[in-house]
């Protein structure tokens, strides 16, 4: 049994180091973490919390962010936002990014792959054959290495890769099972999975011009929010555009961001 105590240190922790509200997810914190402790040999949430914070190779640390972040994603989810992007995003930046050809693309919370994927694939359609002439790598994020490398492998069930136009899972996944298929060569070259904490300063030197940044703010407080958004305002280049979840909102009076309509928000230019 969790005691109040060792839960509101977790509470706080995960607060602190991720942005992460838990308090009101008591059953989710000692539901995941029970298991996690018997396997290990550890005998209470307060010694393990002791490991965490003071064991110098981070694996503890790894360990409790793969427990209880919540990490529920799939192909296709918003697709409104991938049809924005493919009617007025893509057309205005490809005008506006012809002689560099370079595009630059964040996927701030990207889970396990399935919405960095599909943006590869709504990008793979609308380059064409100009496709090998632009680098359209997509950079895609999360603070969770077990998402992180399911994304890595790029492997899905069937059930999964359903909801995919017939023309993209032919094009773009082979099967390696009976039940699962594989994100072939030319998509995962076209995302780069990186590990990365959005509590931390963004690392971009250049700007960017799209980021995706959905269903994951829902977990942080107001401040925290504000905060990481007035932030990716500073890293985006002047007409660039966010997309957050669309059950997601950003207070128009704390940000520079123009509202463009909901969940979709835009740099001045
Ligand atoms: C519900 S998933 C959303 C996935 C995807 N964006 C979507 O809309 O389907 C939220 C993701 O945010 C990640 N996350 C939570 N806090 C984070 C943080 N501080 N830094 C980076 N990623 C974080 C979680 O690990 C999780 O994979």
């Amino acid at each position: 049994m969790i005691t109040d105590s060792e839960f509101y240190e977790i509470v706080a922790y995960f607060k602190t180091h991720y942005g992460i509200e838990l308090k009101e997810k008591k059953i989710l914190v000692s539901g995941r973490l029970e298991n996690y402790l018997m396997r290990n040999g550890i005998e209470s949430y307060s010694e393990f919390m002791q490991m965490v914070r003071s064991d110098p190779t981070g694996n503890a640390a790894k360990d409790i962010v793969n427990a209880l972040t919540t990490n529920h994603t799939y192909f296709m989810r918003e697709f409104e936002h991938m049809e924005y992007l493919r009617q007025v995003v893509l057309p205005y930046l490809k005008k506006k990014e012809y002689a560099s050809k370079d595009l630059r693309i964040w996927c701030g919370a990207c889970s396990s792959g399935e919405e960095p994927y599909t943006l590869a694939c709504v990008l793979q359609d609308f380059f064409g054959l100009e496709s090998d002439r632009w680098d359209t790598t997509i950079l895609a994020t999360d603070i969770s290495t077990k998402v992180l490398a399911h994304a890595q492998r790029g492997e899905y069930l069937n059930e999964q890769l359903a909801v995919l136009p017939d023309n993209w899972r032919r094009r773009f996944f082979t099967k390696v099972s009976a039940d699962s298929m594989r994100a072939n060569e030319t998509l995962r070259k076209q995302v780069l999975f990186r590990q990365f904490n959005l509590m931390n300063p963004l690392p971009f030197r250049k700007k960017l011009h799209v980021v995706f940044l959905r269903n994951v703010m829902i977990y942080f407080d107001e401040a925290t929010k504000i905060s990481l958004v007035n932030r990716i305002y500073e890293k985006m280049e002047p007409g660039g555009y966010l997309f957050i979840g669309s059950t997601e909102t950003i207070d128009k009076s704390k940000t520079n961001f123009s509202y463009i309509q909901p969940s979709i928000y835009r740099k001045n230019i």
